[in-house]
């Protein structure tokens, strides 16, 4: 523990939801691993979210801010500083007028799979590839999270930041940089909301391509298991890293109760009580095969907190 008694306490005057000192961060994550961080803070709007960035940086307070933890790793020894969790930054508001595609703006704390499925009901076409992608809005708009060929930088009309010293700043389309997986964004930023453009589309069909988006995740991933997604990014287009592992032989593989899914060789199952330590020692085991037998050093597309990475 980093912080001292009066710290806690000053952070827990910040904000209204009562703080949570040293509870398991695999509470917080897909995957359920991760050792104990100092404090827990949920900031509920903009300005609780100032008062806690503005406490931390003047303090010179190591913090991380954390989505839904879908693609995180925390290391077994847990975080040493403040985790300020996004969830309850639940902003969602529907712009529309007849003629125009709709602006939908939505908070960071909200589930990227409420944003799907709420504006496949109302009709609202465009978000169909992203669904079952797990993790929150502002996790997916910070890693460009996307599927079958859709990245929700493509979709965005918009983002707002707040810097660390506790100042606003949107970026207009125009000004956003993505490619795979990365979203350019200025340093010590955090995403606060991101809004949408959609067009009008007929319901029923937008329902059927969510179902057919639903049935393929279902059929090649290990939907219902403890993971945190696709470990590595896929070196290139027509090299995805789950063939490249899958023909090493690592389907199956374990390090403890880490196991290589043998449904897709890019993600990594907790089977119950895996440990940082073992997912790491299997990411090292797949890493020096491929570099080894095919020269490709793989890097990671899951984010590991706290340990020196490679990627
Ligand atoms: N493949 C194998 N063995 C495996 C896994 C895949 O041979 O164990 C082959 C497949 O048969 C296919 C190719 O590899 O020919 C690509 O596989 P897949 O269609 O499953 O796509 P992917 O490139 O492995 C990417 C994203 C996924 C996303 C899917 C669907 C990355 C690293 N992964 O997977 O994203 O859901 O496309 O769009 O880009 C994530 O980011 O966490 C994630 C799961």
């Amino acid at each position: 523990m980093i912080l001292t008694p009066v710290q806690i306490r000053e952070i827990s005057g910040l904000v209204k939801k009562p703080v949570s000192v040293g509870v398991p961060l695999s509470r917080y994550t897909s995957f359920r691993i991760g050792g104990p961080a100092d404090l827990v803070v949920e900031p509920k709007s903009s300005d609780e979210l100032r008062s806690l960035l503005c406490y931390v940086s003047e303090g010179k307070i190591p913090y991380l801010v954390l989505g839904a933890g879908t693609n995180v790793l925390f290391l077994d020894e847990g975080f040493r500083g403040v985790v300020i969790r996004m969830s309850q930054m639940g902003r969602f508001e529907i712009q529309e007028n007849r003629k125009e595609p709709a602006k939908v703006t939505v908070g960071a704390g909200v589930p990227l799979q409420f944003v799907v499925g709420g504006m496949a009901r109302l009709g609202w076409k465009g978000t169909e590839a992203l669904c079952g992608i797990p993790g929150s809005f502002g996790g997916a708009i910070a890693t460009n999270a996307g599927a079958s060929g859709l990245w929700i930088g493509q979709l965005l009309s918009q983002v707002k930041m707040m810097s660390i010293a506790g100042q606003e700043l949107i970026l207009e389309r125009e000004n956003l940089e993505y490619c795979y997986r990365h979203m350019e964004l200025p340093p010590n930023n955090v995403v606060l909301e991101g809004t949408l453009i959609l067009n009008r589309g007929d319901p029923e069909s937008i329902q059927a391509d969510l179902e057919k988006a639903r049935t393929a995740r279902r059929r090649t991933q290990p939907i219902g298991r403890l993971s945190a997604g696709c470990v590595f990014k896929n070196p290139s287009e027509d090299r995805p890293a789950g063939a490249i592992i899958d023909r090493l032989g690592f389907k199956g593989e374990t390090v403890g109760d880490a196991q290589v899914s043998d449904l897709h060789a890019n993600f990594i199952i907790n089977r119950g009580r895996a440990t940082a330590a073992q997912v790491m020692e299997l990411i090292e085991r797949i890493r020096a095969k491929v570099k080894d037998q095919e020269g490709i050093d793989l890097e990671l597309e899951l984010r590991m907190v706290g340990a020196p990475t490679k990627a």
